[in-house]
């Protein structure tokens, strides 16, 4: 996710091929049929890898084991890991452990039974990125770790149901907090979602608390991510030694799931939505 700076955008700050050039802020992409079909291709391979790897996951495998099979799945694909060198990082997909908030990066940690991890894919397949990632559990969970899991999926869903043409940035992040801190959780406010295109991080920020009515304007044609961090304690989270992995300030766990999503004329797709993700009863795929 984009690091979210009061200076705005966190990114590399170029602006996409069809930006309007507007002065006081990056003008956000509304793709056309076609741009939004090589979207579909990229999120499908982006949720296809989370597939793909689930049922590697178990107690003794370390996360740089899970990170070569990723690679691996993804190159062999034709397609191109987004992390790997992206400013510096190093692996081709980002694994949080516990109370690895996100960006951690694959090494020689074991994974031991109880374990929950993030495991974040962005893929680039034709020049179009799609971006998702999803908690895993390693032998049983505790029942407050089970849990954190399940209401992020469930927060990261209350956003994801505010999207639609009309509606505002803000509206997301609203429904996200509202449903997090009445469940208790921190909401993790160092890192936002973000648009995503030709470029993994776009206009708009997308943060995971807000104000309803405020923000950008969603409008048909717009894509962006959504990923909630919620944390079991502080949302306050540090940066390791690394210069990447956050974790969270007082160590708790802390838990992440991240679709990608177009705006559409009534409501929303969700581009990397697949068959074995959880989703709100009734929800289409
Ligand atoms: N996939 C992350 C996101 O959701 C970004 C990873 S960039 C990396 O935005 F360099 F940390 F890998
Ligand atoms: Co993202
Ligand atoms: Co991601």
């Amino acid at each position: 996710m984009g690091r979210f700076t009061a200076a705005g955008h966190a990114n590399s700050g170029r602006m996409s091929s069809v930006a309007r050039g507007r002065t006081h802020a990056m003008a956000i992409d509304v793709k056309t049929p076609a741009e939004l079909e090589g979207m579909r291709t990229s999120c499908r391979f982006a949720a296809s890898v989370l597939e793909f790897i689930a049922p590697h996951i178990r107690p003794g495998v370390t996360t740089g084991e899970l990170d070569e099979l990723c690679h691996r799945y993804i190159v062999d694909a034709g397609a191109y890991p987004a992390p790997l060198h992206y400013r510096g990082f190093p692996r081709s997909v980002c694994i949080s452990v516990n109370e690895v908030v996100c960006h951690g990066i694959p090494g020689p940690r074991e994974l031991v039974d109880g374990d929950i991890l993030n495991i974040d894919v962005t893929t680039i397949v034709d020049g179009w990125f799609g971006d998702t990632s999803e908690m895993f559990t390693v032998g049983t969970p505790s029942r407050v770790a089970a849990q954190l899991i399940a209401d992020t999926r469930a927060a990261m869903w209350a956003g994801i149901a505010c999207v639609a043409a009309g509606a505002r940035i803000g509206d997301i992040g609203a429904a996200i907090a509202d449903f997090a801190r009445s469940r208790g959780y921190g909401v993790v406010e160092d890192f936002c979602g973000h648009g995503i295109g030709r470029e993994m991080h776009m206009e708009p920020q997308v943060p995971h608390v807000g104000e309803r009515g405020r923000g950008p304007r969603l409008r048909a044609g717009m894509t962006f991510t959504i990923e909630p961090m919620l944390n079991l304690g502080s949302p306050h989270c540090d940066i390791l030694d690394d210069g990447w992995t956050a974790v969270s300030r007082d160590r708790q766990l802390s838990a992440q799931t991240e679709h990608t999503v177009l705006v559409g004329e009534a409501g929303y797709e969700v581009l990397t939505l697949r068959e074995s993700a959880w989703r709100p009863a009734g929800t289409r795929v």
